[in-house]
């Protein structure tokens, strides 16, 4: 290629300022279609909240998505994933040829009783919104209505996800769209979570690792009861158990690499019942672990069996041991993350958008993640003066209505930017 000329190059950067101040002016349209569509996405977030459903229950939650994405023109490809009537999968064709990109939204409450006096509180008993998932169904409805008013200008096609059971733990509902083809000719993805640790008016991004894979450990100890005054006629599980507390710190800090990042622990010790003489026939102990790079994660694994088989040996006990990887490390792309962060700069300005630490808390977006590049972020939602500030799955967990727009207009402009990759950040 023959080098620019100074006319060239000036040519070529008139050409880039000309395309910039055309991207600036599209990001605007959409925070402005965003600001104009303000009340109806909270109106939609408080009408979820109102109605929470449980996981693989959100049945009613799925049939308003549905009306709400016919009525903007969307196309559903699909309702109801893992032999149940939630999830939905919808699609919006742009006017000009080109990509796919997917949005996700997770959908379903906790079994939690709400402890919010608001107007639009819980009216479903036990059952409540403490993660946001609302808001998140609520604004991915919102940034469909933008993407549909931009539609002629919209190069390719937007896939919409409204996920069921993010909270299942054990059956993730992402799991089950992903296997059912929910991400089938799509080019990348994003997705984000409300944040209440973070000020409304923020954003959090990370390139690569952003939160830990989840793997739970079920165990059962089995000694020989008899009576507290003669152990040596027994075979005691207690202290076996009592070794493998302590010992299972020590994999971490003696087998994983300092610059690495994980977590064991232990959440259940259950041993004997009431009496005090009695040494008990078997103890159960279940527990979690937490890493970010899959290698430590396979080490952290062949640790803990090492571990509890030669404990239990030691101690004379036999054990039945059921170790499951629940979740995957939610691992973001470079190029979809930067895409992303750049679009979040534009709407938000630079000083509000911020890396996140590594997160240890797990989230099953991660199986997109692994099919195509994707990214997932964070949005502020937290406002101390009207306390939505608490945790994450607490009864007085509630979200910033504020912060609904910006998060629709993230969200819309992300899918733009990935389809003209005009925003490359
Ligand atoms: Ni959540």
């Amino acid at each position: 290629m023959p080098e620019l000329t100074s006319s060239d190059s000036f040519i070529v950067e008139v050409k880039e300022s000309k395309r910039q101040k055309e991207v600036g002016i599209l990001l605007e349209k959409i925070r402005k279609l965003a600001t104009s569509n303000a009340e109806e996405v909270v109106a939609l977030r408080h009408h979820f909240h109102t109605f929470p459903e449980r996981s693989w229950e959100e049945v009613e939650t799925s049939k308003k998505v549905v009306d709400v994405l016919k009525g903007l023109g969307c196309t559903i490809l699909k309702t109801g994933f893992g032999g149940t009537e939630s999830g939905v999968v919808a699609e919006l064709k742009g006017g000009k040829p080109g990509g796919c990109v997917a949005l996700r939204a997770d959908m379903d409450a906790l079994p939690l009783q709400e402890e919010n006096a608001v107007p639009y509180a819980s009216q479903t008993p036990c059952v409540m919104h403490a993660c946001g998932h609302d808001a998140h169904t609520a604004m991915l409805l919102g940034a469909a209505k933008i993407l549909a008013e931009i539609r002629d200008e919209l190069p390719g096609t937007v896939r919409f996800l409204f996920q069921p059971a993010e909270e299942s733990g054990l059956r993730s509902g992402a799991k089950a769209m992903l296997d059912e083809g929910a991400l089938d000719g799509v080019d990348s993805i994003g997705g984000l979570h409300v944040w209440s640790l973070a000020p409304t008016g923020t954003v959090l991004y990370r390139s690569g690792p952003v939160m830990a894979a989840a793997d739970a450990w079920y165990l059962t100890i089995k000694g020989k009861g008899g009576h507290g005054s003669s152990p040596e006629n027994a075979v005691d599980p207690t202290i076996t158990a009592a070794n493998l507390v302590l010992n299972l710190q020590a994999i971490v800090g003696r087998e994983v690499s300092a610059r690495e990042t994980a977590v064991v622990s232990t959440g259940v010790v259950k041993a004997g019942e009431t009496v005090f003489n009695i040494i008990p026939d078997s103890v159960t102990m279940n527990g979690t672990v937490r890493t970010f790079n899959p290698a430590v994660q396979d080490t952290l694994e062949a640790a803990i069996r090492r571990v509890i088989a030669g404990l239990c040996a030691a101690g004379r006990c036999e054990f039945e041991l059921d170790y499951r990887r629940n979740l995957p490390a939610t691992i973001n792309d470079h190029a979809v993350t930067m895409t992303a962060k750049s679009v979040c700069e534009a709407m938000m300005g630079a000083e509000n958008v911020k890396e996140t630490e590594l997160i240890m808390g797990s989230e099953d977006f991660s199986y997109f993640e692994r099919k195509v590049p994707g990214t997932f972020f964070f949005l502020g939602t937290g406002n101390p003066e009207k306390g939505t500030n608490n945790p994450h799955h607490h009864p007085k967990f509630n979200v910033d209505d504020d912060a609904l727009p910006a998060g629709a207009a993230l969200l819309a402009g992300f899918a733009w930017a990935r389809l003209t990759g005009e925003v490359r950040g």
